[in-house]
C-alpha cells in the first residue's frame, strides 16, 4: 500500500485533529502518502481530495473541531453513491482509509470495505454509544464540559434554592448523563436506558428539600422520553419549587480534547497506519480496559452496546 486517505465524519468530536495528525504524521513517517477528505463523504463524493504533509497538521493537537470539516452525507446512504465513492478513491488510487466517526460513518466505511477498500475505522463520537470500545474519542471531553457547567449551575442553584434540569447530549446513549451525575453529584439522571420515573425524580427533589437540601440538579439525556421543556414544568408543579432548563448543545462538542481524548485519538491513529501498513482486513478500533484493540469492522458494528446500570444506581445512592 502506497497512498491513504482520511476523513471524518458526522458530528465532530474533540479529539479528531488529534487521530488526524497521528494518521498523517505515522503515516509518513511509515513511508506511505496521506491524502485528506474534506466534509466527509460528502467531500469525498465531490472529489475534495488533497495530498497532507507533515505541517498539515500542525497545531492542531489541542484544536477541537476537525481541520478536515464534517458533515453528515444523506447521498452516501445510497448504493450508487456508494459505488461511486470506491471509485473516487480508485481514480486517486487510494488504497487504504481511516474513518473517524460514529456509528453511521463506520457503517459507511465497512460499505467502502465490501467494495475492495481496506478501512480503518476510529470511534469519533461524543455520545459513547460504541459497543466494540469502551470509550469514543471526544467522550471525555465533553463530559468534562458538562462538569464544568454543572458546577457553575450548582451555584447559581444554590444561591436561589432552585431545581435545575440540565439536558446533555448522547442521541440514545445515556452515557454523557450518567457520567456527569455521577462526578457531578447530581440528585438523578435520566437516561433512555432506565425506565423513565418522573415520580422518583419529584420524591428525591422533596425528600432533599425535607432533608434542608434547597437546590437540586436533575441530568438529562436528550433520548429520554419527555421533552425537557415538559419535564421541567411537570417536576415544578409536583415539587412546588422553581425549576429551571438549562440545554447544553453544541457547547459539548467544542473545546480543547483532554488527555484521555488526545491519548486515545493518537494511540488509535497509530494503530491505524500500523494496520494498514501491514495491508490488514478492514478493522475497527478501540480501547478496552486499557488497551487499544482492532477488531473486523463488521463484527465490530454488530457489537451490543452495554449500559452500566450498577453506575446508574450509584447515582442513586450517592445522592441520598
Ligand atoms: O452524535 C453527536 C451528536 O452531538 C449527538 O449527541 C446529537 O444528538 C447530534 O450529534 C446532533 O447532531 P447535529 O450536529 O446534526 O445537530
Amino acid at each position: 500500500m502506497k497512498r491513504i486517505g482520511i476523513l471524518t465524519s458526522g458530528g465532530d468530536s474533540p479529539g479528531m485533529n488529534a487521530a488526524i495528525r497521528a494518521v498523517v504524521r505515522c503515516g509518513i513517517d511509515a513511508g506511505l502518502e496521506v491524502w485528506g477528505i474534506e466534509r466527509g463523504y460528502e467531500g469525498l463524493l465531490d472529489g475534495e481530495i488533497k495530498r497532507m504533509d507533515r505541517s498539515s497538521v500542525g497545531d492542531i493537537l489541542h484544536r477541537g473541531g476537525t481541520v478536515l470539516k464534517t458533515a453528515r452525507s444523506e447521498r452516501f446512504m445510497e448504493a450508487s453513491w456508494i459505488d461511486k465513492g470506491a471509485q473516487m478513491l480508485r481514480t486517486f488510487e487510494i488504497e487504504g482509509l481511516v474513518v473517524i466517526g460514529g456509528d453511521g460513518s463506520l457503517k459507511g466505511g465497512l460499505e467502502l470495505a465490501k467494495r475492495g477498500i481496506k478501512v480503518m475505522g476510529l470511534p469519533g463520537t461524543i455520545d459513547n454509544d460504541l459497543g466494540y470500545t469502551d470509550f469514543t474519542i471526544g467522550f471525555d471531553t465533553a463530559v468534562t464540559t458538562v462538569l464544568d457547567a454543572v458546577g457553575k449551575i450548582r451555584d447559581t442553584s444554590s444561591a436561589h434554592d432552585r431545581t435545575t434540569v440540565i439536558e446533555v447530549m448522547g442521541r440514545h446513549c445515556g452515557d454523557i448523563a450518567l457520567f456527569a451525575a455521577v462526578a457531578g453529584g447530581a440528585e438523578c439522571a435520566l437516561v433512555p436506558e432506565e425506565p423513565e420515573d418522573i415520580n422518583k425524580v419529584c420524591r428525591k427533589i422533596i425528600e432533599g428539600s425535607n432533608r434542608g437540601k434547597l437546590h437540586s440538579i436533575v441530568i438529562k439525556a436528550e433520548g429520554t422520553s419527555t421533552p425537557s421543556d415538559k419535564l421541567t414544568k411537570i417536576i415544578e408543579e409536583r415539587t412546588g419549587k422553581e425549576t429551571k432548563l438549562v440545554v447544553l448543545s453544541y457547547l459539548q462538542r467544542g473545546g480543547s480534547p483532554t488527555l484521555n481524548d488526545r491519548m486515545l485519538a493518537t494511540l488509535c491513529g497509530a494503530k491505524a497506519v500500523e494496520l494498514l501498513r501491514e495491508e490488514s482486513e478492514s478493522k475497527a478500533i478501540g480501547t478496552c480496559s486499557g488497551q487499544i484493540v482492532a477488531y473486523d469492522l463488521e463484527e465490530a458494528l454488530k457489537m451490543p452496546r452495554r449500559f452500566d446500570s450498577n453506575l446508574y444506581d450509584l447515582v442513586d445512592v450517592l445522592s441520598k
